[in-house]
């Protein structure tokens, strides 16, 4: 039933292919949620490109188009209220999400971080950074995390995380690689769960 499903805000900054991965879920496994709303901290980026072609509304929300933080966070809690947003998923976004959004909608916000959770979080920890710390601390694994969002950066309660391993030839970009194909399988999964935990 339309009415029933819970409608999803995704944050991005760049190709976003863990948006296609979610947005693909959405449909494949039938969940009840629908993509209303794709957010980027940048004017353009390949989630912008994605979520275009599927006839989504896009809306570039960043800092420096306000004079002050507040009135940002204010415009984001705004910009998410006026569409009903249920459910916001970090995909690739790398900015911290202001703590009065995190206010409006505890417990509804989820990210994705490469890397196994608590290790190789916080602040500088994004990206390729994440992969070369891993290797240069001579991990034997690592994985991704599925995290809900609280007010400090990448601590919130973990919804599923998955390993991959580490292998001594890997350079940050092949190990970036392996990770994120884990990512794909695992981000729809903890949608599920979540979605499962609200029904
Ligand atoms: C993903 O590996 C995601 O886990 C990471 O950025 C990549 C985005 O790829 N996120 C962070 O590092 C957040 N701290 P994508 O745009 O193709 O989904």
């Amino acid at each position: 039933m339309a009415d029933n499903k819970k409608r999803l805000a995704v944050f991005c900054s760049g190709a976003g292919s863990n948006f296609r991965a979610l947005f693909r879920a959405v449909k494949e496994r039938n969940l009840p949620a629908e993509f209303v709303l794709c957010l980027s901290n940048r004017s353009q980026c390949g989630a912008f490109d994605f979520a275009r072609e599927q006839g989504m509304e896009t809306l570039h929300l960043s800092e420096k188009q306000f004079e002050t933080y507040e009135a940002f966070s204010s415009a984001m809690v705004a910009a998410l209220r006026e569409r009903s947003i249920d459910i916001v998923l970090l995909a690739g976004y790398m900015r911290k999400v202001p703590d009065a959004v995190v206010a409006a909608f505890p417990d509804r916000i989820m990210n994705i971080h490469p890397a196994l959770l608590p290790k190789f979080g916080g602040e500088g920890m994004y990206g390729i950074h994440v992969h070369t710390a891993v290797i240069a601390a001579g991990e034997p694994e690592s994985g991704a995390t599925v995290h809900l969002v609280n007010e400090e950066y990448d601590k919130g309660r973990i919804v599923l995380q998955r390993r991959v391993p580490v292998l001594p030839s890997d350079t940050p970009e092949v190990l970036a690689a392996r990770v994120l194909e884990c990512e794909h399988a695992l981000y729809p999964d903890a949608l599920e769960k979540l979605l499962g935990d609200k029904a």
